[in-house]
C-alpha cells in the first residue's frame, strides 16, 4: 500500500515549478492532492496535464479571509488536511537602495504572512486527529542572505522561526513542523534572474548545476512519511553544496 494512502495533502502554489513536483510525488505516494491557485486559466491547464486529479481551490494565501474559505472548501471536498506544504512564494528582487515599500510588503505578505494564514486553518485539525505534517518551503537565501533580496531573505528566515516555534507547540500531538531550504532550482523563478547573474550563481554550486524540482519533492515526501516522525523543527538544506552550515 502506498505510504500516504488516505492522507490529504494541501500544497500552496502547487502549479509552480517546485510545487508541481511536490504534488506529483505526494500523489504517487497515495495522497489526495489539493492546491491553491490565483490564475484560473493557468491552473486548469496545469491540472489537465497531471496524472492524478488535483482539487484546485482559488485562494490568495496572503489574505486571511480567503484562507478561511480555503479551509471550508477543502474540508467539504476532502474532509481535512493531514499534510500542509507551505510552498507558495514570490520574489521582487531589488537592491535595498531601490526597494519600494510595495515590493517589501508584497513579498512579506505572499511568503511569510501566508504561512500563518494557511497553517492557522489546518494545524488544529491535525492535533485533534493526532497526526500531521507542516512543511515550509523556504530558501538557501533565508539561510545565507542574498544581494538584492532583503524582502525575500527576511521572509524566508522568518519562515524557519515560525517552524521552530510551532514545532515545539505541537510535538506531543503527533504533528511535525519542518523547513526545507532549496538552493537554486531550475524553475521559472530562477530562470527570471538575468543570464549572466545566473551563470555566476551556478559557478558557486559545488554540484555544478541547478537543482531539479524532483530533488526537493523527494525530500518533502520523506518528511511527510511516518519514517520522519522524529524530525521536527529542522531546516533541511538541498542546495548542491552552495551553503553548508
Ligand atoms: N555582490 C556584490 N555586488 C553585487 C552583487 C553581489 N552579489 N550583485 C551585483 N552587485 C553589484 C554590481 O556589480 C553593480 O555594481 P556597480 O554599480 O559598481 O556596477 C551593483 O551591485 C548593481 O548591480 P546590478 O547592476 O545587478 O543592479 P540592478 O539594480 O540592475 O539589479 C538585482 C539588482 C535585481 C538584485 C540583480 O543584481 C539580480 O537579479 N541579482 C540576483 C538576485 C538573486 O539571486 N535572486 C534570486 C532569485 S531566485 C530565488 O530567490 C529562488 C531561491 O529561493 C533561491
Amino acid at each position: 500500500m502506498p505510504e500516504l494512502n488516505n492522507k490529504v495533502a494541501l500544497v500552496t502554489g502547487g502549479t509552480g515549478g517546485i510545487g508541481s513536483a511536490i504534488c506529483q510525488r505526494l500523489a504517487a505516494a497515495g495522497a489526495r492532492i489539493a492546491t491553491t491557485y490565483r490564475n484560473a486559466e493557468k491552473a486548469e491547464a496545469w491540472a489537465a496535464e497531471q496524472p492524478y486529479e488535483p482539487l484546485l481551490i482559488a485562494c490568495d494565501v496572503g489574505n486571511y479571509e480567503e484562507c478561511v474559505r480555503l479551509k471550508e472548501t477543502l474540508e467539504a471536498q476532502l474532509g481535512g488536511c493531514d499534510i500542509l506544504v507551505n510552498n507558495a512564494g514570490i520574489t521582487r528582487d531589488a537592491t535595498f537602495k531601490k526597494i519600494t515599500p510595495e515590493k517589501w510588503q508584497q513579498v512579506i505578505n505572499a511568503d511569510l504572512d501566508s504561512v500563518f494564514n494557511v497553517s492557522h486553518q489546518f494545524v488544529a485539525g491535525m492535533t485533534d486527529r493526532g497526526w500531521g505534517r507542516v512543511i515550509n518551503i523556504a530558501s538557501i537565501n533565508g539561510q545565507k542572505g542574498c544581494f538584492g533580496q532583503t524582502n525575500y531573505c527576511a521572509a524566508k528566515a522568518g519562515m524557519h522561526g515560525f517552524t521552530m516555534a510551532l514545532a515545539q507547540e505541537v510535538a506531543r500531538k503527533g504533528v511535525t513542523v519542518n523547513t526545507v531550504s532549496p538552493g537554486y532550482i531550475a524553475t521559472e523563478m530562477v530562470m527570471a534572474v538575468r543570464e549572466e547573474v545566473r551563470e555566476q550563481i551556478v559557478a558557486q554550486i559545488p554540484v555544478g548545476r541547478l537543482g531539479r524540482p524532483e530533488e526537493i519533492a523527494g525530500l518533502v515526501a520523506f518528511l511527510a512519511s511516518d519514517d520522519a516522525g522524529f524530525i521536527t523543527g529542522a531546516n533541511l538544506a538541498a542546495n548542491g553544496g552552495q551553503h553548508m552550515h
